[in-house]
């Protein structure tokens, strides 16, 4: 009787937050290994940079941008499971100096201190961001987009996933 009710409630709050997960603008889905390395190659990422990931789901392109490319890296994401999941990846993969996980809403997170912004979200999402992307960031940093493109902006590149689906490179110009 005690573990049907606690299945129960096991199914209840999965269903609960499945439902709270479709409420989002973009739902999880991992990039792949390759298309991480090429959307980190594509924005020149380096040791002096700082990549920030919005909506960054299980830190996968927040871990490979502090490991393999040698940046400070901040993933924001908003839901619970995966901030845990991503934390314990960076600390397991012992990058806790040079990367953080914030639990947030990407929409506020202020993004003035990054040098290259990662996007795998939705086209509702960029719509919604680029407006304050443009505001904060300063000139000559990057913000890379998979699969989707950041309507009424100028590509300065255009790369491909592993999957064959654009990678969008946007450079910040002065606001003259
Ligand atoms: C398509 S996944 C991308 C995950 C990761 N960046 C990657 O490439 O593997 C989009 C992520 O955005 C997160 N997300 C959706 N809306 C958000 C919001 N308002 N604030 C922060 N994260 C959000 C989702 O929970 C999901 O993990």
């Amino acid at each position: 009787m005690t573990v049907v009710v606690l299945l129960a409630i096991l199914a209840a709050v999965s269903l609960l937050w499945l439902g709270w997960n479709l409420t989002f603008d973009a739902l999880w889905q991992p990039t792949d290994r390759v298309t991480v390395r090429r959307i980190l190659l594509l924005g020149e990422v380096g040791p002096s940079d700082h990549v920030v990931d919005l909506g960054c789901g299980d830190g996968r392109i927040v871990v490979s941008a502090a490991r393999d490319f040698g940046a400070r890296a901040t993933g924001v994401e908003v839901d619970p499971c995966r901030v845990l999941w991503a934390r314990a990846w960076v600390l397991l993969a012992g990058l806790r100096r040079r990367a953080r996980i914030v639990r947030g809403n990407m929409y506020t997170h202020d993004v003035s201190n990054a040098s290259v912004v990662v996007l795998f979200l939705s086209a509702t999402a960029n719509f919604k961001l680029q407006e304050r992307i443009r505001k904060e960031l300063s000139p000559g940093a990057r913000v890379v987009s998979y699969y989707h493109p950041i309507w009424g902006w100028e590509p300065e590149l255009i790369g491909e996933a592993r999957d064959g689906y654009p990678i969008y490179v946007y450079r910040m110009k002065d606001a003259a």
